[in-house]
């Protein structure tokens, strides 16, 4: 009785995650949870819509043929699309488009939660990643329209569009909040001290100072 109560707990230990490896996002419990921007709940995710009420159009977006839509980073020279599908909430999942214009880059940054694939749509990009310390491997290439690149989850990596022609791709994640780390806006956009940042990057304040204005918002 006491050794079948002991494997109990151990079992429910076990599952609470202490020694199981979990190498992916927990399973939804339905098929679907089409986002209800009308509710005020709050749970992990958005909270579903009543499923009588799904329509097509709820997995549906248009449009990720069409340059220049979404968010410019005129500092950057990108444009991101954010594909806004309310069937993929809470299925771990998100997509973007991204036009990167001839010298634009989008810059070193990682997504703490999603590994990320691109399939380039249009122009050539040279886009890589950088494996973590004390490594630090540079794995990149040339891709050209047609071609896929993947990128591990966490992993610093970059877009440069040293071409002539608008380069374009599409995205996908593998979280429905992957996170967004800008490596140079995470050391110089924040306040953190001149003295330790020279210190990190090995360089005088005043070099510090000198990058750190440029990264002032507007
Ligand atoms: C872009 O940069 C990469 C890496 O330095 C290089 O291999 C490639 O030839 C460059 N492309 C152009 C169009 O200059």
């Amino acid at each position: 009785m006491v050794g079948g109560l002991l494997l109990v707990v151990t079992l429910l230990a076990l599952a609470a995650g202490h020694g199981v490896v979990v190498a992916f996002d927990p399973n939804p419990l339905q098929d679907f949870c089409v986002y209800d921007t009308t509710s005020k709940v709050r749970v992990n995710g958005l909270p579903c819509k009543d499923p009588a009420a799904v329509v097509a159009d709820d997995f549906f977006f248009s449009g990720v043929d069409a340059p220049g839509r979404g968010t410019a980073s005129l500092r950057y020279g990108f444009t991101a699309l954010s594909v806004q599908i309310p069937g993929l909430n809470t299925l771990g999942a998100s997509h973007a488009r991204v036009d990167v214009a001839p010298g634009g880059v989008f810059p070193p940054h990682y997504h703490p939660r999603a590994s990320e694939t691109a399939v380039v749509l249009e122009g050539s990009v040279y886009f890589g990643f950088v494996t973590s310390y004390p490594d630090n491997r540079l794995l990149a290439r040339v891709l050209r329209r047609g071609d896929v690149f993947a990128v591990p989850q966490g992993l610093v990596h970059f877009l440069y569009n040293n071409g002539s022609e608008p380069a374009a791709l599409y995205a996908s994640l593998s979280s429905q909040n992957p996170g967004l780390v800008l490596v140079g806006d995470a050391l110089f956009a924040a306040p953190l001290p001149g003295d330790l940042l020279a210190k990190t990057l090995l360089t005088d304040e005043g070099t510090v100072h000198k990058i750190r204005a440029n990264f002032r918002r507007p």
